[in-house]
């Protein structure tokens, strides 16, 4: 190792410390960007370790562990989050109804955690000094991965080669090419995307122009609403606690509900976003999105809470669900205020279980019907025909005591203020 080298270990590893095999955990995709990253760290004379996460993503994963390896990882692993995401993250977010803005079910935010725990699990078990990840300096994915990082293992340093490297586009294809990385022959899709089981983001190419809509080759997941079926299909979808445990009269879990709603709901054209989101780091951003399961069953789930839990509860909870998803999206998922937060989102939920159908037509998800053992919906209390049990009358009572504050404000101003404004005003009527 030249000084030089070394210097840049030092750098990278704890100032001062001296390792013999400096190793570090590349979170690895094997797209362009990542793979670069193998040779770059491997250059800064770092032994690097790769981990790929299948959280739903498509793809070959056992084709990109053997690229990993060719590429020039000491080692890399696969390992299959994908049950662990559902119900270890996934449920926590829906219980919550989070959506980041109003609009975004968070698909990509709510995986970084988990990848980043990952991360830190495999750099324990390789003895290894540091983590890393392909993001820029731009985004919010950065920001998630290195805070969730400091939160587990403070210990470990993050790298993030692109935010560092100082490569263009065509630098890196150059580096790419002198190292035998393979490049994608063609230039390839004008998107970046980013995929697993809540959802499909897309950003880059024409979808920077805000103004523009968004082409339909934009989209995978999801049909266009033109094209999808003259027949609705429907959802039903059964809830325990809050959880979704059947579909269509199927138990089945999560993981499975929502690969298939994915399929099903995508096919009808539900579950197209455009949201211009405001990230962490202070930029505006257009972003699309294709998260059909997301948004069935967070609308199924909002549909149902809406009929079980008293006015005060939805209320304050729509609070807390605000919060918890600027958590989500701002990378502070190992906190306690999470917790915490989910300690009260759980204690909302012993009620929420029942069935709810979703109806699916032509890009439209729309919840119209629920049943459950806990609603509070009462039929003698409800209705206006025959069989009413409402004391009518009473209201009067209720309206004059409810409404002492308003005529108390009100009559005082009248004693202590008719200003002379007022008072012009009244003669010139
Ligand atoms: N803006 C979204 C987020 O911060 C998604 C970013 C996904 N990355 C991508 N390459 N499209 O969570």
């Amino acid at each position: 190792m030249d000084s030089n080298t070394s210097l840049q270990v030092h750098y990278f590893i704890q100032p001062g410390k001296v390792v013999a095999h400096p190793t570090v955990v590349l979170a690895y995709s094997g797209g362009l960007d990542t793979s670069v990253a193998i040779r770059w760290l491997m250059d800064k004379g770092l032994d690097v370790v790769a981990l790929t996460v299948d959280v739903g993503q498509p793809g070959d994963l056992a084709a990109t562990k053997r690229k990993a390896e060719a590429t020039g990882a000491r080692k890399a692993y696969v390992i299959d989050a994908r049950e662990e995401f559902a119900d270890e993250y996934i449920t926590r977010a829906l219980k919550a109804n989070a959506m980041y803005e109003g609009q975004y079910p968070l698909s990509t935010a709510l995986a970084r955690p988990l990848i980043g725990k990952l991360l830190v699990d495999i750099a324990r078990k390789e003895g290894a000094q540091s983590v890393a990840h392909g993001c820029t300096g731009k985004g919010n994915d950065q920001v998630r991965f290195d805070l969730c990082t400091t939160a587990l293992a403070p210990d470990l340093t993050v790298i993030a080669p692109a935010r560092v490297w100082n490569l263009t586009r065509e630098q890196e294809i150059e580096y790419a090419r002198e190292h035998g990385i393979p490049v994608p022959a063609s230039k390839g899709s004008p998107y970046s995307t980013d995929e697993n089981l809540w959802g499909r983001s897309v950003e880059c190419g024409v979808l920077e122009n805000p103004a523009i809509e968004p082409p339909e080759e934009a989209f995978e997941w999801t049909a266009s609403p033109l094209a999808a079926p003259n027949e609705p299909a429907y959802a039903n979808i059964g809830f325990e606690a809050g959880v979704p445990v059947a579909l269509n009269g199927k138990r089945m879990d999560l993981l499975a509900i929502i690969t298939k709603l994915n399929g099903l709901a995508g096919t009808h054209g539900v579950g197209r976003i455009d949201h211009v989101e405001s990230r962490v780091v202070g930029i505006k951003s257009r972003e699309v999105y294709e998260c059909p399961a997301a948004i069935v069953l967070t609308k199924a789930h909002q549909a149902l809470e809406a009929m079980v839990l008293p006015r005060d509860v939805l209320d304050f909870k729509r609070g807390v669900e605000a919060r918890y998803a600027n958590l989500i999206y701002d990378g502070l998922w190992f906190t306690p205020l999470r917790e915490a937060l989910d300690a009260f989102v759980d204690e909302t939920q012993a009620r929420v279980s029942g069935e709810v159908s979703v109806k699916l037509f032509k890009g439209a998800a729309a919840v119209v019907g629920r049943t459950s053992p806990f609603s509070l919906y009462e039929h003698r209390l409800a209705t206006y025909s025959s069989g009413d049990t409402f004391r009518q009358e009473m209201a009067e009572g209720f309206i004059y005591v409810w409404g002492l504050p308003a005529r108390t404000w009100a009559a005082i101003g009248e004693r202590a203020q008719p200003t002379k404004l007022v008072k012009a005003a009244k003669r010139a009527k």
